[in-house]
């Protein structure tokens, strides 16, 4: 988290106009008097509008629970003043006490549990903590997406509880859906993984959860899907996200970066979309009418606002000086689609860019029809909280013991088990006795819980995790991640000579990965490295490598050295972390996390700049393309990747061999290019009708139950014109519980129109014909597609 509280954890170090940090805190102070101090009263909060202690409210239109959204949105923006609407489209939306409104902080965060970054969030008082689930990464490896959707219910309920009780608002900016591009990202950990199905399904569930199936179209809180789009470079090699602009194809735009987002419209209906810092072809996203009034608003039909990464309208102003004025700077958000500034950037500029003409009284009002339908669909303009749905969530609702096992449960189903060389693990605790704990990570509390993060309502550490199994002799090996010395080295080493097995619990942490911190190798920091192999010669036991991080390893030291007999990844395991490290290395649960992104070796780095976005490798210049989509070099793990303490087989056992694909527009009429002949456009097909049934049966060989999943891969055929340049792309995946020596039948749908279709350079979405193969683990299938005359 940053240090200056007034720009928090989005914190833009650019120059700052005096007038801008004066405004800031004229707006707080108007905030911290209008609401009468902080909204806590004896039994929850003052209601934020229409508190039927309040005569007015009765005589108030918009107030009427019984008349119909938009036409209660109409009523309060016909009440209120131009000036009075210049200062709602910011986050720190001021009150209107003569028509009975409170202030409201917009800016709250939801990633993995109710978090403190944003000044709408405060922990204390009745609420000292909340569940704090896994960092996003981690959850995404559990491949589970009813996990997700649960985690988003349970973190609601704590956020419903604490807005009841004045500590947090309903409007949280969370989910992160950015493509985990590339590994060295800092914020890579806060996202789903490298693929946009993953990231897709991760999107829709989570947001989902949060939002709740309220009647019509209420909501419990509204979920944020930021930051959009194409922004993952944080600050590499000099360059940072307040100056980049990404150079994104359209091929890449449609089947990569807008995939996660166009899900968390259609299929999760989020309630609103942020967009990023940097530009996207020399625009700031946050300027483009293309991208946000066109794509979210106009191709998806978002039901919901859009807010601006913090000051990043004045970002684009100062730091990329992509207007000549600031009048012009708030003009273009406006028209763009923008309807959200978080930072006061409007609140200063917008007055005068309509008394110069450059937008109307009436662009302002979508804007407000788009933020006060929310807060409506949310509930803030019926009164009193505590009479709605969710009022009678409190203290008591947060951090109960079902959501502290919900959280430990994540925790065991995200460990990935990377390797296992002679089915070293699971260690038995009674033939083992005791275990030397090592390294920077092994006795770690807020490590665990990563970024975004809020206070957690506990931790087990791992060291206490696998204390309870066995005997433990401690040494931390390194002062901290950085591990810039040796002396500890010694110490280390004579208790994995001394003890049964020895466990080493290494990686990263923020000051190594974070938001404006890219990493610059994907190498063990420090002597880390250095001294996991002298532990590991020294030792008279087994040697189980433990990796907490969030972006990818390079262990091949490790993998190659034979006296390492495990690796696992735990991600940042959240609040529970500890205890389920210790489940997994000790048997109690089967691990069956898989990878959600590419374990690169380090020399990769020097082929990809981080700057250049191109997802398809390029055969002139040597670069090798990105993920496991697209490069095909060497890796250290692959995407999907992970084992288990059972043996699993699958078998195909129901499996169309051919699909025909018939037309709504005549093939005559459709569009001349170099992909008719081999290709037809989605949007020309009677996609309704090519839906095709698989049926997988998973055996588990094994003599333990476990978990196993099925990733469904397609591969487009080849042929002459073949551009797609995509080898295999995930196309769904589905998570079984299989009992040790049982069989379980799982049913796949593959759909011609969503999973065999690829993308041409000019963003369209096609069906190649011809054969396309199907590969789930290593049955590979064939289907033929084809037209029918
Ligand atoms: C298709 O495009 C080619 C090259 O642009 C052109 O010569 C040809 O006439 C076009 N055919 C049709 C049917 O439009
Ligand atoms: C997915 O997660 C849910 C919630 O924790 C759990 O009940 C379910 O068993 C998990 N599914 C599998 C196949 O492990
Ligand atoms: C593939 O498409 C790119 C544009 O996206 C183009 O530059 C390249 O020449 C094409 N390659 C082939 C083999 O057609």
């Amino acid at each position: 988290m940053a240090s200056s509280p007034s720009c928090s954890n989005y914190c833009y170090n650019g120059n700052k106009s005096l007038l801008a940090s004066v405004i800031v805190s004229v707006i707080v102070v108007t905030i911290t008097i209008s609401s009468g101090g902080v909204a806590i009263a004896e039994g929850g909060r003052v209601p934020f509008a229409c508190d039927p202690k309040n005569g007015l409210t009765r005589t108030l239109r918009f107030c009427w629970t019984h008349v119909p959204i938009h036409v209660r949105v109409q009523d309060l923006i016909g009440r209120l003043t131009l000036a009075e609407k210049i200062r709602l489209v910011v986050n720190n939306a001021i009150a209107v006490p003569r028509l009975g409104i409170q202030g409201y902080e917009w800016w709250s965060e939801a990633l993995h549990g109710v978090s403190n970054v944003g000044p709408g969030t405060k922990f204390g008082g009745p609420f000292p903590g909340a569940t704090s689930f896994p960092q996003v990464i981690t959850t995404a490896a559990s491949f589970n997406q009813s996990l997700w959707l649960e985690i988003g219910r349970v973190v609601s309920d704590e956020a419903r509880a604490m807005y009841n009780g004045g500590a947090a608002g309903l409007t949280f900016w969370s989910p992160n859906v950015n493509i985990f591009r590339d590994p060295r990202w800092g914020r890579g950990q806060e996202t789903p993984g490298e693929d946009p199905t993953l990231a897709a399904k991760y999107a829709a569930s989570y947001v989902q959860g949060l939002q709740g199936n309220g009647a019509g179209d209420r909501l419990k809180v509204a979920a944020c899907c930021k930051h959009y789009t194409a922004y993952d470079l944080d600050n590499w090699n000099g360059i940072d996200r307040f100056h980049f602009n990404a150079k994104v194809s359209k091929q890449d735009l449609a089947d990569t970066y807008d995939v996660p987002f166009k899900a968390c419209v259609l299929e999760g209906k989020v309630a609103s979309v942020m967009c990023s810092y940097n530009q996207v072809n020399g625009k700031p996203t946050c300027a483009d009418p293309e991208l946000l009034r066109s794509t979210i608003r106009g191709q998806w039909g978002l039901n919901g606002y859009i807010v601006s990464d913090c000051d990043s309208v004045g970002v684009y102003y100062d730091s990329q000086h992509y207007t000549r004025t600031p009048e012009e700077a708030a003009a273009d958000a406006i028209k763009a689609g923008l309807d959200l500034d978080c930072g006061p950037f409007l609140a200063i500029h917008t007055d005068a860019a309509i008394r110069q003409g450059l937008i109307s009284e009436n662009d302002l009002n979508l804007a407000l029809a788009n933020l006060i339908t929310v807060q409506m669909r949310l509930g803030m303009f019926d009164g009193e909280p505590s009479a709605q749905q969710y009022g009678n969530l409190g203290p008591r609702d947060v951090c109960t013991p079902a959501h502290q096992e919900l959280a430990l449960e994540a925790a065991r189903q995200g460990i990935v088990l990377l390797e296992n060389k002679g089915n070293a693990l699971p260690l038995s605790p009674t033939r083992v006795r005791t275990v030397a704990v090592i390294g920077p990570n092994s006795d770690v509390t807020v490590t665990m819980i990563g970024n975004y993060a809020g206070v957690a309502c506990g931790y087990t550490s791992p060291l206490q995790g696998i204390s309870r199994y066995v005997k433990t002799v401690h040494q931390a090996g390194c002062r901290d991640v950085a591990c810039g010395g040796n002396q500890l080295f010694g110490a280390a080493e004579i208790a994995s000579r001394r003890t049964d097995a020895t466990i080493l619990v290494m990686g990263l942490d923020q000051s190594i990965e974070a938001e404006t911190r890219d990493r610059v190798g994907l190498l063990l920091p420090g002597l880390q490295q250095e001294l996991v192999s002298r532990v590991a010669r020294a030792a008279r036991g087994p040697v189980v490598l433990v990796i907490m991080s969030g972006g990818p390893v390079d262990v091949s030291f490790a993998k190659n050295d034979p006296k390492i007999t495990a690796i696992l990844w735990a991600g940042y395991p959240g609040q529970a972390g500890g205890t389920a490290i210790a489940d997994v290395i000790f048997g109690r649960t089967n691990p069956g996390g898989r990878l959600p992104m590419t374990w690169y070796p380090e020399s990769y780095l020097s082929k990809v700049p981080m700057t250049i976005m191109d997802m398809r490798p390029n055969p002139s210049t040597g670069y090798p393309g990105r993920t496991y989509r697209f490069y095909k070099g060497p890796v250290v793990y692959p995407f999907g990747h992970g084992l288990s303490y059972s043996r699993f087989s699958q078998t195909l056992v129901l499996a169309p061999k051919q699909v025909s694909v018939s037309f709504s527009t005549p093939l005559k009429a459709q569009t001349n290019s170099t992909w008719a002949s081999s290709s037809i456009k989605v949007s020309h097909a009677n996609c309704d009708a090519l839906h095709m049934g698989f049926h997988v049966d998973v055996k588990n060989e094994g003599s333990m139950d476990g978990t196993h999943t099925l990733l469904i891969f397609s591969k487009p055929p080849i042929n002459g014109n073949n551009n797609w340049s995509e080898d295999k792309k995930l196309v769904s995946f589905h998570k079984v519980l299989v009992p040790a020596g049982s069989k379980q039948r799982v049913s796949v749908g593959v759909h011609v129109c969503k999973h065999l279709s690829v993308v041409d350079e000019f963003g369209v979405r096609r069906i190649p014909m011809g054969d396309h193969e199907l590969h789930i683990g290593d049955l590979k299938h064939s289907i033929s597609v084809q037209t029918q005359d």
